[in-house]
């Protein structure tokens, strides 16, 4: 039976983040709880929900009341018990640290640059809940960027090299910047490069975002290369300001849900050697809205 949870709301940020409690993501949710939800994280961004001891199948369930959740085209990095679950560990299923060199762990660490979830396809994600399973001390933060903000407070300069624009997204770019298991023939042809505009309008809040994911973006329309990768360095520069971002220290069984469309995020280094465990599901894209 599902009964309405009474939530509480605190801002954690000026810009973005704010933490919810009372709620237990093993009940079910009523519709008055999940609109309190839904209009919260609408209006925040980023929620962050505090002690969620929830298996991997609630995590699914849970993220199953804001859409479908995605299943990642690579071989590597999911669950082989659950397929939606998307992990970044340093730790092997079977419980083995992996060593630090392993190529799985230098594609994990490319989420130290900044980025927005699966914009590389044809209908980027909505967004992502992220529960920590073995948390860092040393580092391992999650930072999230308010794009809207971004937008709205970027100089006229900027904007105007941006609006009315494409940028490419193509997956293929991770093996570029790193040194990471090339995709295979199969992943290659399952995710060819895409073309997203730099500016979104929101299909729920009717707000335009600023729309980038610099590890994916190695092209804009109507610039050459370089100049391209350095228009997006610029604007991630600007987006990263400390009064666009709220960093979070996690602590055990914290899951954190952001909007992958009007955001974007980082996390910090942390001691290699010290284990981490995160699950993440991700909620598939839905047709957007775009500026008339
Ligand atoms: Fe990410």
């Amino acid at each position: 039976m599902s009964m309405t949870q009474s939530i509480s709301v605190r801002k954690l940020h000026p810009a973005l983040g704010a933490e919810i409690t009372g709620v237990d993501m093993r009940r079910a949710m009523d519709a008055a709880t999940f609109k309190a939800v839904h209009d919260a994280w609408m209006e925040h961004l980023v929620l962050v929900f505090p002690g969620q001891h929830i298996s991997d199948e609630e995590h699914v369930a849970f993220t199953r009341y804001f859409g479908d959740p995605e299943i990642f085209h690579q071989a590597i990095l999911k669950s082989t018990r659950v397929k939606e679950i998307f992990r970044l560990a340093n730790v092997a299923e079977d419980g083995a640290l992996m060593p630090p060199a392993h190529k799985d762990l230098k594609q994990i660490a490319l989420a130290q640059m900044w980025h927005t979830d699966s914009s590389y396809k044809p209908r980027p994600c909505v967004g992502a809940l992220l529960h920590g399973l073995e948390v860092s001390r040393t580092g391992g933060q999650t930072r999230f960027t308010n794009m809207y903000r971004v937008w709205e407070e970027l100089p006229e300069s900027l904007k105007r090299q941006a609006r009315g624009r494409k940028a490419r997204h193509d997956f293929g770019n991770l093996a570029r910047l790193a040194d990471i298991r090339k995709p295979t023939a199969e992943e290659e042809a399952a995710m060819p490069p895409v073309w997203q505009p730099m500016v979104r309008t929101h299909p729920v809040t009717g707000r335009e975002s600023l729309y980038i994911s610099p590890i994916y973006n190695d092209m804009i329309e109507g610039m050459a290369d370089a100049d391209a990768v350095r228009l997006v360095a610029d604007l991630t520069d600007f987006a990263s300001q400390d009064r666009f971002v709220y960093s979070h220290w996690w602590t055990t069984d914290d899951v954190v849900m952001w909007d992958n469309r009007c955001t974007m995020h980082q996390v910090t280094p942390h001691d290699p050697t010290e284990r981490r465990v995160m699950h993440r599901t991700t909620i598939e894209g839905v047709d957007l809205v775009l500026p008339a």
